[in-house]
């Protein structure tokens, strides 16, 4: 028996390279996994893909566009409708996104995108997750970032609406804010058997990340990064090791524990961004 055998998954980014290959080995392991794809075309083409790798994979399609909070609304409740528990959640959908866009919702895109979707797939799937954990007595969410070096928060304009837009200016403080949420989760979490863990992939050869910006960034990922299977490696572990289960709150990389330096060790930071999260929610008070 496969030591997932029996476990649900669920990855976003799923269509791309790095969560491809997390979603890849998920399957690999026995899990069965809910591949999202912002449409339902590039969901079931990524679930070829993976078929195509592992043969024996029990994957299902599911079409949610990350950006869009009525969208993970309705994809988070077809997996508890169909599944009822969830023991993996990835979450790995991203954008490096050359100009500011707005979301028919409102938000701007990569806020949206990098920070809002991890935040509303983990609380909208806590109960799922909980009754894995309850079962099977573990359940773990794995939040993909980057290091955020010196990068720090402006609360005033978490969505660069002020000034002139750059990726520069808008993109390093989503990873920033993922480790935070991660950290957040984590303390939520205690003693629920539902673990939450970010990592840094490292730089991935061929990312679809860099079709937006191109240059010189794509010239040294593509030379100097990962594969997708190498940059896999450290979310894979955190998601199905044993020797992970109990580990949470924690921001990895190549299966070592990074320091947070910065404001990713501010207490407050993190409260105020969950506060933020929620209200842009629309939540008012009920997941804070
Ligand atoms: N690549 C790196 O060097 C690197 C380094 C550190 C951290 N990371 C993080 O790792 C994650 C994966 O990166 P990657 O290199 O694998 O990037 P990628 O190849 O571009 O994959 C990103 C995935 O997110 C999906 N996505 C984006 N917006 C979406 C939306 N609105 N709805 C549904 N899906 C959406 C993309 O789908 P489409 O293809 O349909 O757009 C794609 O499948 C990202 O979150 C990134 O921040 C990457």
């Amino acid at each position: 028996m496969a030591a997932m055998d029996g476990r649900i998954a669920l990855v976003t980014g799923a269509t791309g390279g790095l969560a491809k290959a997390v979603a890849a080995g998920l399957a690999r392991e026995g899990a069965a996994v809910v591949v999202i794809g912002r449409n339902y075309a590039r969901a079931q083409e990524a679930v070829q893909d993976i078929r195509a790798r592992v043969p024996a994979a029990t994957l299902e399609p599911l079409a949610c566009d990350v950006s869009l909070q009525s969208s993970v609304q309705a994809a988070a409740d077809q997996v508890r409708a169909r599944y009822g528990r969830l023991d993996v959640l990835v979450n790995a959908a991203g954008v490096f996104r050359k100009e500011r866009h707005v979301t028919a919702e409102g938000l701007e895109l990569t806020f949206a995108t990098n920070v809002m979707s991890y935040f509303l797939f983990s609380n909208l799937l806590l109960d799922a997750l909980k009754k894995a954990a309850a079962s099977a007595g573990s359940a773990r969410i794995v939040n993909v970032t980057s290091r955020y070096g010196n990068t720090r928060l402006a609360f005033d304009d978490l969505q660069t609406a002020k000034g002139k837009y750059s990726y520069l200016r808008s993109t390093p403080p989503t990873m920033l804010a993922r480790v935070l949420l991660t950290q957040e989760l984590a303390e939520r979490l205690r003693g629920t058997g539902v673990v939450a863990n970010a990592v840094h992939p490292g730089l991935v050869r061929n990312t679809g990340l860099l079709k937006d910006v191109g240059g010189p960034f794509r010239w040294i990922t593509n030379r100097f990064g990962k594969t997708a299977e190498q940059a896999a490696d450290t979310p894979l572990w955190l998601a199905t090791a044993a020797e992970t289960a109990a580990v949470t709150g924690k921001l990895w990389a190549q299966r070592k524990e990074l320091p947070t330096p910065g404001m990713g060790s501010d207490v407050e930071a993190r409260h105020r961004l969950w506060a933020e999260c929620s209200r842009l929610a629309g939540w008012d008070g009920v997941h804070k």
